[in-house]
């Protein structure tokens, strides 16, 4: 089994996926900007260095003159970016694996949504603008509230809650600089994920984890410490409501081998609505969550799917386990952590990663990164109590910088 693989150095848990791939017996070929990280020379079978793995149609002449009498089977790329390289690189060699139009609907949230709405599945009432024209005409049709959002957006950047015409007015102002937005009905609730590796779209291991609180907020507020909580419990209702969704949707979208990553929302009613979905796994250490959730080791899993057919996961879903990420209070370097000491005295046990930043070093934007100032991971087989000891340490502890 020989596989290409993009990017296996960055970002950092890429790395995982590469010894993943060497642990279910595959020759990796890695393909990366920059040398390879040390720590890969084990398992990378051969490495080609590109000048820039972004540089779309060079990469792709590259890696199949590269690929020539190599005896290529897949071509994986776990990073939103060059997801469709990946496919636009298969295509070209004739290699299995989802195509271009596959990942296109989980590249593009318009496409996507059309895909999705068209299987007779909940999505938010939306259109697809390119001018202020376009948005003011949207928002009639549409009402308040309303969010304004890129169509190729991440991390909430450039999103907008719109509750009245004058905010409709600023917020117009403010994605002047972004091509195309979507314009959609706003819906209130709760917010999830839907995690999976599928073997040709039939979900092997699924997992759902709850956003407290929903992204958008998380990312607007910069007091608070957001917070994302797998689900031991699969099996209550409200969930078992979103993992039906998110099973219409890999089918929709014609999921193949691999990680998808969606999100989705519980109304107040108990109606669940879509809200997005990737073919690759979720970041901020999501999987390292799935991972404790279970004591499983998704990172080969993956692999196993994408190289055998194949998914190895007997354990039962055992804890909730909770990232909560922090972000220091001032400017600079930051000089002192309070609250951790006791915390760890009292609760260290559930704790199972700490890895804040450390006095002396310089604070992250918190825009840029959900990760932040750092974060714990702490687990518990019991939602309440894994949700409270989450909102203390949220609460509790504190970095200062200056
Ligand atoms: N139609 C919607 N109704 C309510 N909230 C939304 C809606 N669309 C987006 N949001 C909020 O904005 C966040 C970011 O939007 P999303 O579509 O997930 O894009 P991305 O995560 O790629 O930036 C969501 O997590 C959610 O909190
Ligand atoms: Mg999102």
């Amino acid at each position: 089994m020989n596989v290409i693989f993009l990017s296996p150095s960055y970002p950092f848990e890429m790395q995982d996926y590469v010894r993943g791939l060497a642990e279910v017996g595959a020759n990796v070929y890695a393909v990366g900007e920059g040398p390879l990280a040390p720590k890969l020379h084990p398992y990378v079978h051969e490495y080609l260095q590109v000048p820039k793995l972004f540089q779309e149609a060079d990469l792709i002449t590259r890696v199949c003159t590269w690929a020539k009498g190599k005896d290529i089977h897949r071509v994986e790329a776990l990073w939103e970016p060059l997801m469709m390289s990946a496919a636009h690189i298969r295509a070209k060699l004739g290699l299995p694996g989802m195509t271009p139009d596959t990942v296109l609907g989980f590249r593009d949230k318009s496409i996507m949504k059309q895909r999705v709405k068209a299987a007779g599945l909940r999505v938010p009432h939306a259109f697809r603008c390119t001018s202020t024209k376009q948005i003011k005409e949207a928002a009639e049709k549409i009402g308040y509230p309303l969010i304004i959002k890129p169509i190729a957006g991440a991390g909430s950047a450039d999103t907008y809650r719109v509750d009245d015409k004058q905010r409709l007015e600023q917020v117009c102002q403010l994605v002047r600089h972004v091509q195309e937005v979507s314009c959609e009905e706003f819906i209130d609730g709760r917010e999830f994920t839907y995690d999976t590796v599928c073997v040709g779209g039939i979900p092997r291991y699924e997992n759902v984890a709850e956003y407290l609180p929903r992204p958008l907020i998380a990312r607007s507020n910069e007091w608070i410490s957001p917070i994302i909580i797998t689900v031991k419990d699969l099996h209550q209702e409200h969930i078992k409501q979103g993992i039906k969704l998110g099973r219409g949707v890999l089918k929709a979208l014609n999921m193949g081998d691999g990680f998808t990553h969606m999100e989705w929302y519980l109304t107040p009613k108990g109606e669940v609505v879509f809200g997005e979905i990737g073919c690759r796994p979720g970041g901020a250490h999501l999987v390292d969550q799935m991972n404790f959730t279970s004591d499983i080791d998704l990172f080969r899993e993956w692999a196993r799917a994408v190289c055998w057919k194949d998914v190895r996961i007997e354990k039962p879903r055992q804890n909730n386990v909770a990232i909560i990420f922090k972000r220091a209070i001032g400017k600079g370097k930051i000089h002192r952590i309070t609250g951790l000491h006791s915390f760890l005295e009292k609760y260290g046990s559930t704790v199972v990663v700490e890895n804040l930043r450390k006095p002396g070093q310089m604070r992250r934007d918190w825009k840029q990164t959900l990760v932040s100032d750092g974060f714990v991971i702490l687990r518990h087989p019991n939602w309440d109590i894994t949700k409270y000891l989450a909102e203390k340490f949220a609460v509790n502890v504190q970095l200062y910088a200056q």
